[in-house]
């Protein structure tokens, strides 16, 4: 059976680091609130010239990279993202021609912070129906343009930056030894839409809108739901929490990480942590910590890797990957 291999990941993150203290100044918080409540130290926050398709751009050229490959050898772009440089064209084209190509096809996938989740299975999909060979799949978002900077429940937890992987079609034998994307479980359920929201869009304000979100209200689902789609994911692929070699969840918040991996029994050594680093990039936060965990020497060849998203809509959905 066919099965879409990681050949290359890579990321790109806006030049400006903004710490939690810059907020002190502008907001009723404090650094103490912000990492006890988050994990989160810091952000990185686009300026001007840096947008979701620049940003994009730059992680699928690094990916490219780290693949040994060009634009040439890629006939599919998903581009997971809720921020896109314009309503439309779909920002995955535009990245599409400022990589040169004028072959395959390029489409924006929109799930908020599990878009990128969704698009490695929807990829993994496409590249199995022989749709196409190799792959590029994005995440790539600048929440600090939607953010109501006047709200501190919200502007303190979200960052901007991009990450990408090149997927490639490869025959496996269709066992869990196999390389590639080996098993995955998407949900979303729309009764919980208000909860995390933007309030703005082309048919309704024709405005772009501020990030709203009632942030208990997620929190208090959050662990339960990235449990099911993992639970899931273990079943459809026969394998067990002591399996797996790492776990990169969506980096929304420590306390949610930390709790989702004790209720899966997953030991903290095999945790990938980057929100520290990046605060919540959305759908950009997995590629990024993948990167991170990959150039850092933790994830190698052959290595069992857990990928986990949650957010608006609600969407959740994990995705299993032997590296
Ligand atoms: O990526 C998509 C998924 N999104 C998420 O996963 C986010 C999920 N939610 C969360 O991560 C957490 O709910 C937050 C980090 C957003 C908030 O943490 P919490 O422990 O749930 O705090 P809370 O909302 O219950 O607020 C506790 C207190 C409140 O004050 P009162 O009502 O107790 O007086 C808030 O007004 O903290 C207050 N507060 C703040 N204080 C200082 C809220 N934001 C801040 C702030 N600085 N930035």
């Amino acid at each position: 059976m066919i099965r879409s291999v990681v050949r290359g990941v890579g990321s790109a993150l806006p030049r400006r680091i903004m710490k939690n203290a810059e907020f002190e100044g502008m907001l009723d918080t404090s650094d103490d609130w912000i990492v006890q409540r988050t994990g989160i130290r810091q952000r990185h926050i686009a300026s001007e010239d840096e947008t979701t398709a620049s940003l994009g751009e730059a992680a699928a050229r690094a990916a490219l990279e780290n693949a040994g490959l060009t634009p040439a050898d890629i006939d599919l772009i998903v581009l997971a993202t809720s921020t896109p440089n314009n309503t439309f064209p779909a920002t995955a084209v535009e990245i599409q021609h400022r990589l040169g190509m004028r072959h395959g096809f390029a489409f924006d996938m929109q799930a908020v912070c599990s878009g990128f989740v969704y698009a490695v299975a929807t990829a993994d999909s496409h590249l199995r129906a022989g749709l196409a060979k190799r792959a590029l799949v994005i995440g790539s978002e600048t929440f600090s343009r939607i953010l109501d900077w006047s709200d501190r429940t919200t502007c303190v937890l979200f960052g901007d930056g991009a990450g990408a992987l090149v997927l490639e079609a490869e025959e496996g034998e269709g066992s869990v030894a196999d390389r590639g994307v080996l098993a995955a479980s998407l949900r979303s359920d729309g009764t919980h839409k208000d909860k995390l929201y933007v309030d703005g869009g082309p048919s309704t304000t024709g405005t772009v809108g501020h990030l709203r979100m009632e942030g208990r209200e997620v929190f208090k689902h959050a662990a339960g739901m990235i449990t099911d789609v993992i639970e899931d994911t273990f079943h459809r692929a026969g394998i067990t929490a002591e399996d797996l070699t790492w776990f990169v969840p969506h980096q929304a918040n420590k306390r949610i990480i930390d709790a989702s991996a004790k209720k899966l029994g997953i030991a903290d050594e095999k945790v990938v942590i980057t929100v520290d680093l990046h605060g919540n990039t959305s759908a950009a936060s997995v590629p990024l910590a993948l990167d991170v965990a990959v150039r850092d020497g933790r994830i190698r060849e052959g290595d069992l890797v857990m990928l986990e998203a949650m957010g608006g809509g609600f969407t959740w959905g994990a995705v299993l990957i032997r590296w």
